[in-house]
């Protein structure tokens, strides 16, 4: 197991990474100050698979622990799971010295966190992530919400965990797809500001699709690491915090343009990614064979579902609802070189529109 800090102005919190730490997590819980039965929050596929083994951890520490569901899905990341999420509290007797564990992907970090950060106006909250998305980027940064019919992650706070537990061991029962998705992030965090983690996971990819546990844990930890440094330089994302977006403008514009049913937030990265590489090439910021070489590595990755056939006016409409393209003045992250990333205002509309079009029509 290996441990790094997330070290906040305020608020400061370990996260702890290696095989078999979901059968401690009782026990490291315990160590970090947490007493009493948390609340865990979860869902019924999460539980099925890993529950037991969490709760034999946790009960062996703190005796009996009461568990609420919401359903398995994005859809559920609302304000009505939300509710039942207060209420079964209330039935529980909850009050300010209870704390919750999140258990479960980003959907279940997400809204676990907002109650957190809500009820009886905040307590406290630890994080189990059992995705590789949710174990690299959502279970760090203390960025919790749901989602409404105006859009996603639109109501939230944030509110930093006190504790997060990652567990190599668990994600070998995620769906090949879902564990994709997690290695785009990774390979986002690679693209902004590290060749060397390109490289790792260019060399060991056989490895990490096949879930070893040691190449996960070194692509988890620098992943992890990478996202506590940028959030430590600027919490409430003011600035500099943006260069995480990287991909993700285009590629929420792809998720928003297909109603977020054809592609898994991952995948809207990763096709950002791809056409971010693609224009930087084309306006001369990166060499050809940089962006080559990280599109297929993305590519290798897993199996993107194609963006052929998604109308041109529906990623520009969902662009164009984007708060960094308005007044004209569109700003995009892009890769001066792998391994590092800039923010780059005042992009013409016109070479921007151009470029999406050509792209569509191109990319399967
Ligand atoms: N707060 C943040 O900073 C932040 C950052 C990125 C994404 N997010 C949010 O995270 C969410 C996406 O997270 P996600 O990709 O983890 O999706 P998810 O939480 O929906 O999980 C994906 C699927 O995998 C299942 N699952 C979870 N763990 C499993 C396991 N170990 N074995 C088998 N199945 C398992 C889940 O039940 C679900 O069906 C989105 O709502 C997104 O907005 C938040």
């Amino acid at each position: 197991m290996r441990t790094l800090n997330v070290t906040l102005k305020n608020h400061s919190y370990p996260v702890f990474v290696g095989a078999g730490t979901l059968a401690k997590s009782g026990a490291l819980l315990a160590g970090c100050g947490f007493k009493g039965a948390p609340i865990v929050i979860s869902n019924s596929t999460v539980m099925r698979l890993h529950g037991k083994t969490l709760l034999a951890a946790l009960e062996k520490e703190f005796g009996k622990t009461p568990v609420i569901k919401i359903g398995d899905g994005e859809r559920f990341k609302s304000h009505e799971s939300l509710f039942g999420i207060y209420d079964a509290m209330f039935k529980l007797r909850a009050g300010r010295s209870s704390w919750i564990l999140a258990f479960g992907g980003g959907v279940i970090g997400d809204i676990a966190g907002f109650a957190a950060a809500t009820f009886m106006r905040g307590i406290p909250f630890a994080m189990i992530p059992t995705t590789l998305l949710s174990q690299v980027d959502s279970s760090i940064g203390g960025k919790t919400g749901v989602n409404v019919p105006q859009g996603k992650n639109l109501i939230g706070a944030f509110h930093q965990p006190s504790a997060v537990i990652a567990d190599t061991e668990v994600l070998k029962t995620l769906p090949a797809r879902e564990l994709a998705s997690g290695l785009y992030e990774v390979i986002k965090y690679g693209a902004i500001a590290s060749k060397s983690l390109l490289g790792y996971i260019e060399k060991r990819l056989p490895e990490i699709l096949k879930c070893g546990a040691r190449e996960l844990e070194h692509i988890i930890m620098e992943s992890a690491q990478i996202k506590a440094d940028v959030v430590a330089l600027d919490e409430k994302e003011t600035g500099p915090r943006a260069i995480l977006n990287y991909g993700h403008t285009i590629g929420h514009a792809f998720e928003a343009a297909t109603h977020y049913r054809k592609f898994k937030h991952g995948e809207g990265v990763a096709w950002g990614m791809i056409a971010a590489l693609r224009y930087g090439r084309e306006v001369g910021l990166l060499k050809e064979t940089e962006a080559d070489r990280l599109i297929k590595l993305i590519r290798g990755a897993g199996k993107l579902p194609p963006v052929k056939g998604i109308r041109f006016d529906d990623i520009w409409n969902a662009l164009m609802l984007d708060k960094k393209f308005q007044h004209g003045d569109i700003r995009m992250i892009l890769l001066n070189k792998p391994g590092k990333a800039a923010i780059y205002n005042g992009i013409e509309k016109d070479s921007l529109c151009g470029f999406l079009k050509k792209f569509l029509a191109e990319s399967l």
